[in-house]
């Protein structure tokens, strides 16, 4: 077997966003199109000679051929072995477990998240480090500062690596491991719940259902849900991954995972539902006839968490991004700990993760997690609420409005207007920046902050600008606006909306109703239907 060095040119457009490099598979099928950027995450992360990485994916189609030439390009510079989840297959919380039990050198994650799959739909990869946790902007930059130079890449001339058997091969002078993605993960999971209570819960007739939505999440969501805690066998749908998703949307949320809501809002419905995306890290909760808002499920959790056996000790801190409801900031005030307000994407929150000052993190977009691995965790939220319901014995409806009579209300909604123009949207966050509404009353509101959002990371000091622009009200209530990084086609117009609601009296009001006013200040200020063409959002959450 022969090393080959390759000689290449750079591809413009190399540069990761939110979370790591997301292109069409007809882009990354270009003749070098991979080899270049995985090149370039191997010269930027350090020595790789000796060092064993991760790999595996959220099992969409591309996903065996990259993960064949990363372990064929690991090979060749260097590395020592290289762990790849049976199949190719590995949820992304379930990598970072990985990456952190065995101290590996980090992790490669093949995913597009929540995007569709198949030859015409998305593909995505990306770096995770030895913490566990999606490389910080310093890497993401030099990673794509060495794709944008790149002359050549390495890989060696060896037939495919047989990824369905586990066990040990060898690659050259490299070892691969093909290792059981789900055995990790689960030990990990059941050191943090109280799985005799599920269990009991389970025996006692509570039923569930979790859509897998034809993702990477059905294999562990079967494992331990029907597996260890008893659930009945059919508790988990959509349970087997298809490499372009049933054909579907794997986003958990109300309009794409749109048979789990019917079920959840139909006749007889079950007591518990809840769904994962493409690559595991999302979830959404849901009750019977009841949906939980992600920045509520947040602020619910870190307020029930000690029953939770891996979180008796009480939570050091909470952490969200901006645009996420302040809901846990009250919950936070009271359990007086600090609460973190950090830019969008998970990957400002490893800093805080991994100083101690945070325990529980989530983010607006049905992200929730916390500081057992360094990414988000669906299934995580799923099992950390069956582990709430247990110890509770109420439904999901009474556990959060219970939780809003304590603390008030934070009435949120985020409506999405995705495919838009890029030029368009591009104009309209320039016509935002250009504002000063700070001082001026919108309709009965008064502004009070009016910024493009901007962090420094308490514990490295690294500052972020030009994450948001906010329309912060007196009482409170905030319109946030931003553009999506995640997105493959044109521009998504993100605009989170939030009001603070005191009264209990007002709490079972349609949030797209108690919120009609500043959704319509919204529209205004951005002068969205003019800009964009749009009367309406695409998708509203
Ligand atoms: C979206 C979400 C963000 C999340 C990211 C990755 O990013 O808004 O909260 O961290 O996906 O799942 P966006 O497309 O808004 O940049
Ligand atoms: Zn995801």
């Amino acid at each position: 077997m022969t090393i080959r060095t390759v000689a290449t040119t750079p591809f413009a457009g190399q540069k990761p966003g939110t979370s790591g490099l997301r292109k069409k598979v007809k882009v990354f099928a270009q003749p070098h199109y991979l080899e270049n950027f995985v090149q370039a995450i191997f010269d930027s992360i350090g020595a790789v000679a000796g060092k064993t990485l991760v790999v595996g994916g959220d099992g969409r189609y591309y996903n065996r051929t990259a993960i064949q030439t990363i372990l064929k390009m690991a090979a060749a510079s260097g590395f020592a072995a290289v762990m790849v989840g049976q199949g190719g297959i590995l949820s992304t919380p379930a990598a970072s477990c990985v990456i952190r039990k065995y101290r590996t050198f980090g992790g490669i994650i093949l995913s597009a998240s929540h995007n569709p799959g198949g030859p015409d739909e998305d593909f995505g990869i990306k770096y995770n480090i030895p913490a566990g946790g999606p490389a910080p902007e310093a890497i993401t930059e030099a990673i794509f500062a060495r794709s944008q130079e790149i002359g050549e890449y390495r890989i060696l001339d060896a037939a495919d690596v047989d990824l369905d058997t586990l066990g040990t091969q060898r690659l050259g002078a490299m070892t691969v491991e093909v290792f059981d993605p789900v055995a990790d993960y689960a030990a990990l999971m059941e050191s943090l719940f109280d799985f005799a209570a599920i269990r009991a819960l389970f025996a006692g007739g509570f039923r569930m259902t979790f859509d897998a939505m034809h993702a990477v999440t059905g294999p562990y969501a079967a494992a331990i849900l029907e597996g260890r805690l008893g659930a009945p066998r059919g508790t988990v749908m959509n349970g087997v991954p298809r490499e372009d998703f049933g054909a579907g949307h794997p986003d958990p949320n109300l309009v794409h995972a749109a048979e789990l809501v019917a079920i959840m809002f139909g006749a007889d419905a079950p007591d518990f539902g809840a769904a994962s995306d493409g690559d595991g890290d999302r979830n959404m909760i849901l009750g019977r006839n009841f949906y939980v808002t992600p920045s509520d499920s947040l602020a619910v959790l870190a307020a029930n968490a000690t029953v939770c056996p891996g979180y008796k000790a009480g939570l050091k801190g909470i952490a969200r991004s901006m645009p996420t409801s302040a809901a846990a900031d009250r919950v936070a005030a009271a359990l007086g700990i600090e609460a973190y307000e950090t830019p969008t994407g998970w990957k400002f929150f490893g800093t805080l993760l991994d100083a101690g000052l945070a325990t529980l993190c989530g983010e607006e977009s049905f992200g929730t997690g916390s500081d057992h691995v360094r990414e988000k965790d669906g299934l995580w939220a799923v099992l950390m609420w069956l582990n709430v319901l247990a110890a509770r014995r109420d439904s999901v409806a009474a556990i959060v409005t219970a939780h809003w009579r304590k603390f008030g209300r934070n009435v949120y909604s985020r409506h999405d207007y995705e495919g838009v123009d890029s030029e368009a949207a591009n104009g309209l966050m320039a016509h935002l920046r250009g504002l000063s509404l700070t001082g001026r009353r919108l309709g009965a509101y008064e502004v009070v902050v009016n910024d493009d959002f901007a962090y420094t990371d308490p514990v490295d000091g690294s500052v972020s600008t030009r994450q948001g622009i906010r329309v912060v009200f007196g009482d409170g209530s905030r319109i946030v606006y931003r553009l999506s990084g995640t997105g493959t086609e044109g521009a998504t117009l993100r605009v989170y909306i939030e009001r603070y609601e005191p009264d209990a009296a007002k709490h079972h009001l349609d949030p797209q109703e108690a919120l009609a006013d500043l959704i319509a200040i919204a529209r205004d200020v951005a002068e969205i239907e003019r800009r964009t063409g749009r009367t309406e959002p695409t998708v509203i959450t």
